[in-house]
């Protein structure tokens, strides 16, 4: 594992350069970050632990491609800390970049594999769906939003996937519904033999109970708190097979028909009050700065 926090100039620590920041959707976002040694380093389904400064809080946000030294995360704005990141732009500067974190996907020679992604979880599907046609698997790709407006990564995921199938709750693109109903069709027609579903717990909890009835080996990557993201603070329990392990040096991947999904959820509304006022108190920065140059 290679860890990389601050990096040390010559009279100062000198952060992680934004290179390229641009919004993708509804509240989603993608910044491109100059950090060499992650980007040589990281593989599919691994993390990254940002601090955007030195008051800032840690959060985990998944790579979602490499490009040279760059790296790339989408997010999606649902709190203080992403607020704020999808207020920097290019030549910005991100104080602390750790990773890659987590073991990488397990990506074999499977035979049909089909990713399903939801939301801003979509973000992790094209390193994974490219590591799976890499290693010579037939892939099929499935991605899902509430509506047309929050989807994000088509045209990548349609290159990269032999087939790509879009759903979205209202029905204004693709399939009028659940990722889990075309899972559903994806298997009648041709039985996968490995399946990956990324996206808020609840999904992926319904989702995968489509590949438990069909007894289909299926890989769920989990989102609990974390903190360090190097097994040392605990705060990313989950329990698998009635085991608690840790998702960020045990996973993020696990065997989804093994997840303790209602206990994943329930620990991830823990500091739903302290996220609340920390929210409030950085949207109510009246100077213009959106709470980039103080936000305590
Ligand atoms: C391994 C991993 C990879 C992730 N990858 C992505 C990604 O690629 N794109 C993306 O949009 N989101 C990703 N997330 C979720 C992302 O980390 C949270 O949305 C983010 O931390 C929210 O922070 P906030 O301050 O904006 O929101 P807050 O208001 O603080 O929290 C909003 C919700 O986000 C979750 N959350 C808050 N803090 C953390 C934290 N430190 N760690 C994990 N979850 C937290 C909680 O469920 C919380 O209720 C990932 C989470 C994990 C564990
Ligand atoms: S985030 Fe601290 S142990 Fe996993």
């Amino acid at each position: 594992m290679t860890l990389h926090f601050s990096r040390q100039g010559e009279d100062e620590i000198v952060g992680y350069r934004v290179k390229e920041a641009s919004p993708m959707a509804e509240r989603i976002y993608q910044i491109w970050i100059e950090a060499p040694h992650v980007a040589r380093n990281a593989r599919a389904g691994q993390f990254l632990v940002i601090r955007i400064d030195e008051k800032g809080e840690r959060i985990p946000l998944t790579i979602s491609a490499v490009k040279g030294d760059l790296v790339r995360v989408i997010f999606m704005a649902v709190g203080k800390t992403t607020y704020q990141l999808a207020t920097l732009v290019a030549g910005d500067e991100i104080r602390d970049v750790a990773g890659p974190l987590g073991k990488p996907s397990e990506i074999g020679h499977f035979g049909h594999c089909v990713i399903v992604g939801g939301g801003a979880g979509i973000a992790c599907c094209p390193i994974i769906a490219r590591a799976a046609k890499a290693a010579g698997n037939r892939v099929t790709g499935i991605i899902g939003a509430r509506s047309a407006g929050f989807l994000i990564l088509e045209e990548e995921m349609g290159e990269t996937c032999d087939e790509l199938f879009v759903a979205t709750d209202d029905g204004t693109k693709g399939h009028h519904g659940f990722a889990a109903d075309v899972l559903k069709q994806v298997i009648g027609k041709e039985r996968p033999d490995r399946v990956w579903i990324i996206g808020p717990a609840i999904m992926m909890k319904v989702t995968s109970e489509v590949t438990r009835a069909a007894g289909i080996p299926t890989l769920v990557s989990l989102n609990p708190i974390m903190v360090d993201g190097t097994g040392m603070c605990g705060s990313c329990r989950v329990v698998v097979g009635g085991e608690t392990r840790f998702a960020c040096v045990d996973g993020p991947e696990f065997d989804a028909h093994k997840v303790d999904f209602d206990t994943l959820m329930a620990r991830q509304k823990t500091y739903l009050e302290e996220e609340k006022l920390a929210l409030e108190r950085f949207s109510s920065h009246r100077c213009g700065c959106g709470g980039r140059d103080h936000h305590g």
